[in-house]
């Protein structure tokens, strides 16, 4: 049976395998790009890859509706457990085997922080990106990162056959930094994230899937769009 993969917009997407239903970094309340309402989602489980508002966002009050687990960083579950969440403590280099499959943290060269109305920084752990084996395929989510040279561990060792990669820029990598990322991890198939929500990502995915040519097939999705992974 085929999984789908549902975009959402901005860096969140859901994997649903059968009864298996993961949710990655939903941000949707403020999101003008959002594709539904953080009230309409279901989870069994929310992996977050940073506490950043744009990917924390509406985490802990679906995971509490939903009685999901929040599989995230040490230091970030922590903060959701604290605030009434279910969770699964992990850390960069360490994997585990849950019902869907297993997950493993990769690192992600970025910044973790809740900032407050205040302008209080709280730091949150290590960013990470997330490699999950669910019914015989790898996902490869990068998490907001700039590119680094370890992608090519990443590739030779784990083989993804999706890679969901930021192409924003600004905050992340850009396309032509994304591109050489496809070279290195050398996915299947790439899904571009993190990209058009805000004036400073503004960028055109097509170009990215130009670039990517027959190096990967390149899916670009629409916030509300499916796609079969098969
Ligand atoms: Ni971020
Ligand atoms: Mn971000």
């Amino acid at each position: 049976m085929a999984t789908t993969l549902k975009y959402y917009g901005h860096s969140c997407f859901a994997l649903q395998d059968g009864p298996h239903n993961l949710l990655f970094d939903p941000f949707l309340t403020g999101n003008p790009q959002a594709a539904i309402p953080a009230s309409d989602i279901q989870a069994d489980f929310v992996l977050l890859t940073h506490g950043h508002s744009d990917h924390l966002g509406d985490a802990i009050p679906i995971a509490t509706r939903c009685d999901a687990t929040i599989i995230a960083p040490y230091e970030l579950a922590k903060y959701c457990e604290h605030r009434g969440a279910k969770i699964h403590d992990m850390g960069i280099g360490g994997a585990y085997k849950f019902p869907f499959g297993r997950v493993k943290l990769t690192q992600a060269l970025h910044g973790s922080a809740m900032i407050d109305d205040l302008g209080t920084v709280e730091y949150l752990g290590n960013p990470c990106g997330f490699l999950v084996r669910i019914a015989g395929k790898t996902y490869y989510n990068a998490g907001d990162t700039g590119l680094f040279g370890d992608m090519d561990l990443i590739g030779r060792l784990y083989k993804p056959d999706v890679a969901i990669l930021p192409i924003g820029d600004n905050y992340t990598m850009g396309i032509d930094d994304a591109v050489e990322a496809v070279k290195m991890l050398k996915p299947k198939m790439v899904i571009p994230v993190h990209y058009n929500t805000f004036p400073v990502i503004m960028q055109d995915p097509y170009e990215f899937a130009k670039k990517v040519g027959k190096l990967a097939k390149c899916v670009v999705l629409k916030p509300g769009e499916s796609f079969q992974v098969s």
